[in-house]
């Protein structure tokens, strides 16, 4: 296998009963990028997330995750993998019965890789990271706002010093301040630490400034995949719209007026 690829899909398909979901996807999330995986709703995103994590079976094809080929390995083989990934689920749920430090030592707690005093540490040492107050440790989720349940939620996702991360519409719900602001703290960790991102979103701006590669789903299939500036040149009629509707043109067309 491709030394590069941190996840490789090979011919995968997805069905649910007679639906089907993906057909014939092949794609390599590039060792140290940030993917963008993008398509309408319903179109397989978070089914397809889910897939390269192993948390799902695809009904053909394979699925690498760092060099293994997940239906091969053990129980414990997709345990040791999931220690090296971070994962923000779509909605960033956290666990709402629990305060926030609650929520970031969780996934210390259960790799079993540190005692309470270094998990203190490292909590703080998160929130920090997120750029969030440490009294905001004892509050539970509900006394938080949006923007916070992310960076709190992504904190959680850092918790273990993932290789990769796994982002399901990281930025959807938060105003376009605070969806910037989480942008560029997602930027600023990316090139502090060099973590692989697989990142599902339909944020045009989100796309522009940190995707070094996007994927387009459409139709159950990989209707393109490449640098953002190639997908500009798609003659796909989805991927077309997606990048030349009016918000596409505004945000393209910024970008292009910042880097001369
Ligand atoms: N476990 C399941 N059983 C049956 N159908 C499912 C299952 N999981 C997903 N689906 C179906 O697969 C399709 C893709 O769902 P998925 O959640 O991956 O879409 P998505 O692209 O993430 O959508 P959104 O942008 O709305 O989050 C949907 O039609 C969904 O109903
Ligand atoms: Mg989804």
């Amino acid at each position: 296998m491709n030394a590069e690829c941190v996840v490789r899909l090979e011919h995968l398909g997805t069905r649910f009963g007679t639906q089907v979901v993906h057909r014939d996807i092949n794609l390599c999330v590039y060792r140290g990028k940030i993917l963008g995986l993008a398509g309408s709703s319903g179109s397989g995103k978070t089914t397809l997330l889910r897939e390269m994590i192993g948390l799902q079976r695809p009904s053909e094809g394979q699925v690498w995750l760092f060099d293994e080929r997940l239906d091969r390995v053990s129980f414990e083989e997709l345990a040791r993998l999931h220690r090296r990934c971070g994962i923000l689920f779509q909605n960033g749920a956290l666990f709402s019965a629990l305060n926030v430090f609650d929520n970031i030592a969780f996934p210390l707690r259960e790799s079993r890789l540190a005692d309470e005093t270094l998990i203190r540490q490292l909590v703080y040492l998160k929130l920090a990271m997120v750029d969030l107050e440490p009294d905001v440790a004892a509050r539970l989720p509900s006394e938080l706002s949006g923007g916070m349940v992310k960076r709190v939620a992504l904190a959680r996702a850092l918790a273990l010093e993932p290789e990769l991360l796994f982002l399901d519409e990281p930025a959807s719900g938060l105003d376009p301040i605070t969806a910037q602001d989480f942008v560029e703290l997602l930027g600023a960790l990316h090139n502090e630490l060099g973590f692989t991102v697989v990142m599902v979103t339909h944020d045009l701006d989100l796309i522009r400034d940190l995707c070094d590669h996007v994927a387009v789903l459409v139709d159950a299939q990989l209707a393109a995949w490449g640098t953002p500036d190639s997908l500009l040149q798609s003659g796909h009629p989805y991927v077309r719209r997606f990048f030349h509707g009016a918000r596409g043109r505004r945000v393209f067309a910024a970008a292009e007026t910042a880097h001369e």
